[in-house]
């Protein structure tokens, strides 16, 4: 069994009824279904989300010391957190994939978002295909169907 973990940071968890015009009307049930279907047989989904940075961080050495792949959408901590960035760069530096994903795409939104400090230490970015980002990692991660 091949473990992926899926993370997502702050204000995922409202998925469905927040700001459905930029996300779309799908709630995290409906990303777990959708990572669920998508994932190549034998593969094991663990999809956690989480407002609070350290604990996004202990997941990420979590994924390092068990040797899991990464698909993290850091929602708002992307644009600013170093300390997110640090921990993502132990999961790459150990050799493991980290895809950094995004359901909208963030360059076509607000300047704040055009600069993200994980990409320069994630394996590769996709954005801007609503939950079908996640489907798109997957396959980068080599777990997709
Ligand atoms: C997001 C984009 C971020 O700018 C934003 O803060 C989010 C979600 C996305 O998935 O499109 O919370 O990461």
């Amino acid at each position: 069994m091949t473990r992926v973990l899926v993370l997502n940071g702050p204000n995922l968890g409202r998925l469905g009824s927040r700001e459905p015009d930029v996300y779309g009307s799908q709630d995290p049930g409906a990303l777990r279904d959708l990572l669920a279907a998508e994932a190549a047989d034998g593969t094991e989904i663990d999809l956690r989300q989480t407002d609070d940075e350290g604990e996004l961080i202990g997941w990420l050495h979590e994924a390092v010391d068990a040797g899991i792949p990464v698909i993290l959408n850091p929602a708002a901590f992307t644009h600013y957190s170093y300390g997110l960035r640090d921990a993502a760069a132990l999961v790459t530096k150990a050799g493991l994939p980290l895809v950094e994903v995004h359901i909208s795409n963030p360059h076509a939104r607000e300047a704040f978002r055009h600069r993200s400090v994980i990409s320069g230490i994630a394996t590769g970015v996709i954005a801007g295909f609503g939950f079908d980002s996640y489907a798109l990692a997957l396959r980068a991660v080599g777990a997709g169907r």
